[in-house]
Parts: structure tokens; C-alpha cells; sequence
């Protein structure tokens, strides 16, 4: 338990200098996405009781966090000596009673000792923990505070799958629910996907995935979701599963730029190898359904033993793996037509980046274009949901961008190559 007198100057100055610089990635009050105040912070460096601290943001309005709002609200945490971070969490592990999460754990025994502690969520926290057991053996591990079980259905697919997987459980306990896993040493998809130049290997890993995700009705499969071990991919944040409009979701998702297939609209300025890229996608696809329907009899025991009392699961798994050349003949060009909506939004957003650039003020008076604005920095995504949310800011963008910067108006549509590239595809 630490109290405010325990916390030095030092602390303290980060504290402030942390809600300073996050104070221009903020919204005006009504908008529902506010800078930190101090106090909160320091409440949540206090109060045991306090397992996180989140992104201050009104749920239910489809407001957007950027990677520099994770990565500041983070830095409250990841910005103090490991002494520091060590001695506030602690107390929180301790509040939740981690002993018994571990315990109940079977890949690994009683802890000992906290090592370091690290922040590595995005809109809240999620701890990246090096621990050492009382058999002197040390370990990295992931908690997070989460009740589904999906997460755990998933690896067992994995497994089934002969995919690279990682442990993971849920432990209910009086504090909560505490989903404890193998930390996955590897960047996610999208700082992946920043940092290197060519992600050849990936596509085949990509098109696994999505197809995997499609076949059991996962969602939110958005490239921070994923961790590049190696020349791998596993999903960490699995949440959403067999979930009855799916596929809508999942075709807004690749039209707002985030999801596996998202991941080859890097090669857009080069129609022939994403011509190419495109069909290694669409043919790993295809095998992949074919391997899930080869287990499929497995996954289903997979779906009864972790689904026991409802019957959607194992009925929407089996409607579509059961004919999966028609899911892919259905699913293909609907896939594809987002996918082109994703590079045609792409196209806003390069506008967009141009006119703040040009004047920096014009985003004062348009809050939801800061809000994209920011949300699609360092990231593949463009306009995620502005199709129902906000459709008139893609006006809005073109009309300004001709009149203040100069834009012609053939800019927002698809390179002559990439149309025709299109035409042969559809
Ligand atoms: N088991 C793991 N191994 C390695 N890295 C992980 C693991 N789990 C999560 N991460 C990393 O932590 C980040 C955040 O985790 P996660 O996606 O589960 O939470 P979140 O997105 O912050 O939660 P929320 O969706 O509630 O905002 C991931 O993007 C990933 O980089
Ligand atoms: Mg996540």
C-alpha cells in the first residue's frame, strides 16, 4: 500500500508533465473524450483497489483513441523507474489476490517475487508482468481484468489447428475476473507492420487467421489484436465469437483499414504485386477452410466443452464450414468491395494529413475529424465506422481540400492501375 506521501517530487513532476502532454490529444467537454486531471492519476497510483486506469472517453458514442493516447496514457505508468512501477502495482496484485490467479493457473507454481511491471494496454490497462517462483524459475506473463472466456476457446482451436498458440486462463475470483496468459515476446501487427518494409512471409499467416476468424464468428481482429512472434501471428484479445452479424462487421472493419487482408493495402502503389499478394491471400484462404473443415469435428467438441449450454455456437460454426466454397463465393467480392472502400478512404485521410498540416486550427472547430485524425496516425486505418457515423466528412474533406489546398478532385479516386486492377478482380 503506498499513500500521496509516498510519492516523491519526481513522481509527481511526471504525473503533471504526462497530463500536460496529453492535453492537446484531447476533446472539448462535450464531445466525451477528456485529458487526464493529476488527481485521477495519483488516485490510481494509491488506491490498491484500482486495478487500471483507462482512456477517459463516453462509451456507447464510437468515440476512437489514437495509438498517442495509448501510448501516453501508458507512459503515467511506463514513464517511472521500475522501482516505482513495481512498488504501485504490487499493492494491486496483491488487492486482487494474484497468488490465486496463478494458482489456479497450471503453467506455473507460487510466486515469489514481482520483477518489473509494465503497461502495455491500449484504452486500459493491461500488465505485462516478469515474475520469479518460489523453484527460482522466472516468467512473463499478461493480466488482464476480462470475463470472457473466448480467449481460451481460441487456443484450444489453435491447438487443434497445430497453431502456434500461447496459455492463457480465466481465474473468477471474490476482486474479479482476471484472464492471466504466456506473455508473447513480438511487437503487434500494426507496429509490425510500421517497422519493416516487406511482410511477404505474413500473408499466409493473414489469410489463416481471417479465415479462422470468419469460420467461428470472431470480431474486433484489428491488427493490434495480433502479436508477431517470429514469423507468426497469434491473436491476444479475443472477445468477441460467434457472433450472428459477423460478417457485417467484418466487412466495416476492412473498409475502416484494419483488419488481416488490411495488412497488403501496403502494396497498393504497385498493382501487380498486389495482384499477386492478393491472390496468395485468397488461396491460403482457401486451404485454410479446408483444413478447418478436416477438424471440424474437433472444433465442434471444442465448442461443446466451452459453449455446454447454447446451441448457436456449434450451428453457426457448422452453416458455414459445412459448404465452404460457397461461404468464399459469397464472401470474396464482399470482401474485395471493402477492401477497395478501405484504399479509397485511404485517400481521405492522406487529404486530411495535408490540411492539418496546411493549418493546424482547422481541426478546433471539427472534432470528429481530429478525432480521425489522430485515431489513424501510425496505424493502417482510415475512417473506421464513418460510413454510419460521420458520412459527411468525406464531403466536407474533399470540398476543403479543393478550396484551401488546392486538391483536384481525380485525388480521391483509386490510381488508373488500382481500377483496373479492380475491374479484373470483381
Ligand atoms: N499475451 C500477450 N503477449 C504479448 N503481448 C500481449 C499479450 N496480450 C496483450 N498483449 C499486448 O498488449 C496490447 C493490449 O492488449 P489487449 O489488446 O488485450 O487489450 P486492450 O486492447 O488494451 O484492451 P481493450 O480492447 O479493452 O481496450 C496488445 O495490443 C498487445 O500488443
Ligand atoms: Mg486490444
Amino acid at each position: 500500500m503506498i499513500s500521496y506521501k509516498d510519492l516523491d517530487e519526481d513522481v509527481l513532476n511526471h504525473v503533471n508533465r504526462v497530463v500536460r502532454d496529453f492535453r492537446p490529444l484531447a476533446f472539448p467537454r462535450d464531445f466525451g473524450f477528456d485529458g487526464f486531471d493529476s488527481q485521477d492519476v495519483i488516485r490510481y497510483f494509491t488506491d490498491a483497489s484500482q486495478f487500471g486506469l483507462s482512456l477517459r472517453r463516453d462509451t456507447g458514442k464510437g468515440i476512437l483513441y489514437g495509438c498517442g493516447h495509448a501510448s501516453l496514457r501508458r507512459q503515467f505508468l511506463n514513464g517511472l523507474s521500475a522501482h516505482w512501477r513495481c512498488r504501485i502495482v504490487l499493492p494491486k496484485l496483491q488487492a486482487l489476490d494474484w497468488c490465486s490467479v496463478f494458482a489456479r493457473v497450471d503453467f506455473s507454481g507460487d510466486i515469489s517475487e514481482l520483477v518489473d511491471v509494465r503497461d502495455i494496454g491500449m484504452g486500459n490497462s493491461v500488465y505485462w508482468l516478469k515474475v520469479i517462483f518460489k523453484n527460482g524459475k522466472m516468467g512473463e506473463f499478461v493480466l488482464k481484468e476480462k470475463s470472457i472466456r473466448s480467449q481460451v476457446f481460441y487456443v484450444d482451436v489453435l491447438k487443434v489447428l497445430g497453431w502456434r498458440y500461447f496459455e492463457t486462463a480465466v481465474v473468477s475470483l471474490k476482486s474479479g475476473d482476471w484472464e492471466l496468459s504466456q506473455y508473447v515476446l513480438g511487437q503487434n501487427l500494426n507496429a509490425y507492420i510500421s517497422s519493416h518494409v516487406t511482410i511477404a512471409n505474413w500473408i499466409v499467416p493473414l489469410a489463416q487467421r481471417a479465415a479462422l476468424g470468419d469460420m467461428i464468428g470472431m470480431g474486433d481482429r484489428h491488427v493490434e489484436n495480433y502479436v508477431c512472434p517470429g514469423d507468426d501471428l497469434v491473436a491476444v484479445d479475443v472477445s468477441y465469437m460467434f457472433w450472428p452479424d459477423n460478417e457485417d462487421w467484418t466487412l466495416r472493419y476492412i473498409s475502416g483499414g484494419v483488419y488481416e487482408l488490411n495488412a497488403l493495402s501496403r502494396f497498393q502503389l504497385d498493382a501487380h504485386l498486389l495482384e499477386t499478394y492478393l491472390g496468395e491471400f485468397w488461396r491460403s484462404y482457401e486451404l485454410t477452410l479446408g483444413r478447418i473443415y478436416e477438424h471440424k469435428d474437433a472444433i465442434l467438441r471444442m465448442i461443446a466443452k466451452h459453449f455446454p449450454d447454447a446451441a448457436m455456437p456449434s450451428s453457426f460454426f457448422e452453416a458455414r464450414i459445412n459448404d465452404p466454397s460457397a461461404y468464399l463465393n459469397q464472401m470474396k467480392p464482399r470482401v474485395m468491395t471493402a477492401f477497395w472502400e478501405a484504399l479509397r478512404r485511404h485517400r481521405y485521410k492522406l487529404a486530411l494529413v495535408q490540411l492539418v498540416n496546411d493549418d493546424p486550427e482547422m481541426l478546433v472547430d471539427h472534432p470528429w475529424l481530429k478525432m480521425y485524425y489522430l485515431a489513424d496516425r501510425d496505424r493502417p486505418s482510415a475512417f473506421l465506422h464513418a460510413e454510419s457515423r460521420m458520412p459527411e466528412l468525406f464531403p466536407l474533406i474533399q470540398e476543403r481540400a479543393r478550396t484551401k489546398s488546392g486538391f483536384e478532385l481525380g485525388f480521391f479516386e483509386l490510381a488508373p492501375q488500382l481500377e483496373q486492377l479492380k475491374r479484373t478482380l470483381l
